[in-house]
């Protein structure tokens, strides 16, 4: 895994915001895997804003999401959804954009279908994830199969708890559909992002912990390509944080993604 430490969030918008921009200006068809949550909320704005200023266009990108809550209609303002169009697809058009159908009257053939989709599109290029506070990726909470395919999870009761903040006295849906850990780690690159201090423990399960399905995101240490971008914060529970910055300051400069070179 590579590890990048930069400041702060904004730091961490930039070069995530950055390295999908290079992806998609090397391959404008290319295909990305989004995430939801308050962690790329910053990404998204970024991308917004190279959009503006004639830098991004995902005219002919398609994005595959996530997750969905399963009950939710995509006009519910607290679906996944509502926030892709409000984040993202309302500003900047893609070619085509996937978020699993929370009202899906046959949920296992919709979670088929969704994974025969992301196959037929080529599969995932650059895979964007959050990271739980209990180590998931995508919904998959701990003990979830590192082999899982795309399907219907509970979610944990911290994460529904993680989630109430969203919803606003409304009841928070404990069922979720997602992609698996086995549907993630197909994608060609994934990109983790982890903000502040309570991302802290999961982060130094993730990168340094055991591959274990009790930390769903410790699979990614079997992926050949996976770059974690943290704020300090989020970082300082790993044991070899100096390391991880000096590899990220010698990196040869055909390594490197600028943030400014767009
Ligand atoms: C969202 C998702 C989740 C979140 C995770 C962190 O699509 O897949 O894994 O990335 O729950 O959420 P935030 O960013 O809100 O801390």
């Amino acid at each position: 895994m590579e590890v990048v430490i930069l400041a702060d969030d904004a730091a961490v918008s930039r070069l995530a915001a950055a390295t999908v921009s290079q992806l998609v200006c090397s391959r404008p068809d290319a295909v990305l895997g989004l995430a939801t949550g308050s962690t790329p909320r910053g990404m998204y704005a970024e991308m917004v804003r190279l959009h503006r200023e004639g830098r991004l266009d995902l005219s002919q990108t398609t994005t595959f999401n996530l997750d969905e809550y399963v009950g939710l209609s995509p006009s519910d303002p607290t679906s996944y959804h509502a926030y892709m169009r409000e984040a993202l697809f309302d500003h900047v058009p893609v070619r085509r954009w996937h978020v699993p159908d929370g009202l899906a009257a046959d949920i296992p053939a919709a979670c088929a279908a969704y994974e025969r989709e992301i196959v037929a599109a080529g599969g995932i290029d650059c895979q964007v994830l959050g990271l739980g506070h209990d180590g998931h990726i995508g919904f998959n909470e701990p003990t979830s199969s590192l082999g899982s395919r795309t399907r219907i999870k509970t979610l944990a009761p911290e994460t529904v708890e993680a989630n109430r903040r969203f919803f606003e006295g409304r009841e928070v849906p404990r069922h979720v559909i997602t992609m698996g850990i086995g549907t993630i780690l197909e994608s060609r690159h994934c990109l983790v992002l982890a903000l502040g201090e309570a991302k802290a423990s999961a982060v130094a399960a993730m990168v340094e912990g055991p591959i274990t399905a009790m930390c769903p995101a410790s699979a990614l240490q079997m992926h050949a390509r996976v770059t974690v971008v943290l704020d300090e914060a989020a970082a300082s529970r790993l044991s070899m944080r100096d390391y991880y910055r000096s590899v990220y300051q010698s990196k040869p400069e055909w390594q490197r993604v600028e943030v400014d070179a767009l």
